[in-house]
């Protein structure tokens, strides 16, 4: 044990090998399989950005069309998932439903639970990921509002599909808003993967130990929940919100995240590995901008964030540490222009994560990884023998 080197945090710690994204922090470059991801924002789709991920090559034509098809074909859900469903109370937050829905997974298809699923059977559970999850996200929803749910449209795309059954109501019609699915679709590209951090790598860990895809990938939407990961977007909101209702002061804000008695955070702000900038941080402010724009929304809550940011990119505390903003700085902005409601941000970003996940869990199980174990320093008690319970 004199050997180990404790690395809190795994800060200095590669635990794999990894052909799927190349990210450098300094740089302040992000690539999926190679491709940049400014340029797959701009010209590729969600579904073919996840088929890129998970297989590693842009499909063809009909590599593609076979591939979206299947993911049409298995939107349904079983019926019985509903009762699961209704047992949730309407305060239930929507990442906890998502994860348990994706977990009851297994019980629907108990194959899954066979640690020697042949390829094909493999390349099924992940349709059925990638096409069940947008249901189960929009049923999160319902459940929460007290409406019925939506049953998915064949009819539609990717995301077209998800905002209808989060949207529609029994007795209007309802139409796709190209600029909503197509601003959706992009944030859904710009998380799509980012290498080993906490939700993927907990997504590896446990397929390491050779549970179910399904259990793997419930455990990532779980990692994904806190606030120093995927919740950022959530909280992000809510302090922008708070700042807004408190007169709009957002240098006493700046000073609170300074102040080392304080634990509140700039919450959007830094990250492990961008020391310079986060290249999606850059996107989605540009496309904030444009989607308020296209939508006509006049949002308070952006002018604060812009102030915000340009207050701690001038403070040296900030510029110091290298605190630049994050993807969940202006995710948010854009969610609730598209009429996401807050609590579910960071299911949209567990919607956007799937292929990553998916990708590294099989990029794990077809390098044949051993179960992840990472060891201690033990610093408790040395041996002591037991004293009863009337003794003590
Ligand atoms: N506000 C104020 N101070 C900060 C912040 C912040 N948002 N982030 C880091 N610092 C300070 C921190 O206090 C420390 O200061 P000092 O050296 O004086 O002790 C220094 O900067 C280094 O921070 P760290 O906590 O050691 O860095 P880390 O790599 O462990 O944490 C982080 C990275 C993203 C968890 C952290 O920056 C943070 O908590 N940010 C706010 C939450 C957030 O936006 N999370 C989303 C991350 S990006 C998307 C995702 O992962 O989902």
């Amino acid at each position: 044990s004199g050997l180990i080197t404790i690395d809190p945090g795994y800060k200095n710690t590669g635990s794999t090998k990894s052909a799927i994204t190349f990210l450098d922090g300094e740089e302040g470059i992000l690539r999926y399989r190679g491709y940049n991801i400014e340029d797959l924002a701009e010209n590729s789709n969600f579904l073919e950005v996840s088929y890129l991920l998970i297989n590693g090559e842009l499909p063809t034509t009909s590599q593609y069309k076979t591939f979206s098809h299947r993911i049409t074909k298995h939107t349904l859900v079983h019926e019985d998932i509903k009762k699961i469903l209704d047992g949730f109370p309407s305060v239930a937050h929507p990442m906890g439903v998502l994860s348990s829905l994706i977990c009851s997974l297994t019980a629907f298809y108990p194959n899954s639970l066979d640690p020697n699923n042949t390829d094909e059977e493999i390349q099924l559970s992940i349709v059925r990921l990638m096409a069940k999850m947008p249901t189960f996200a929009a049923w999160a929803y319902k459940n929460k509002m007290g409406h019925p749910v939506n049953y998915p449209d064949n009819n539609l795309d990717y995301c077209g599909n998800f905002m209808k059954m989060m949207f529609a109501l029994p007795s209007e019609k309802y139409e796709v808003d190209p600029v909503i699915s197509r601003a959706l679709d992009k944030l859904l590209i710009l998380h799509a993967d980012h290498e080993q951090n906490c939700s993927t790598s907990t997504v590896r860990i446990v397929g390491s130990s050779q549970a179910s895809i399904y259990a793997s990938i419930s455990a990532g939407i779980n990692a994904l929940w806190g606030p120093l990961h995927g919740g950022a977007n959530q909280s992000v909101i809510e302090m922008l919100e708070a700042i807004k209702n408190d007169g709009g002061d957002s240098k006493k804000y700046l000073e609170k995240a300074k102040d080392k008695n304080d634990p509140f955070r700039l919450m959007g702000f830094g990250h492990r590995v961008y020391k310079n900038f986060d290249p999606r941080a850059k996107i989605i402010k540009k496309a904030a901008d444009d989607v308020l724009d296209k939508l006509g929304i006049d949002d308070a809550v952006l002018d604060i964030a812009k102030e915000l940011e340009t207050a701690a990119l001038n403070d040296p505390y900030f510029v110091e540490r290298k605190l630049y903003p994050n993807v969940d700085f202006y995710s948010g902005i854009i969610y609730r222009a598209l009429g996401i409601p807050t609590d579910m941000f960071t299911v949209m970003f567990a919607l956007g994560r799937l292929p990553g996940w998916v990708a590294q869990w099989k990029e794990m199980r077809e390098n044949n990884e051993p179960i992840g174990r990472p060891r201690q320093v033990y610093v408790g008690s040395t041996e002591r023998a037991y004293v009863p319970m009337e003794n003590r």
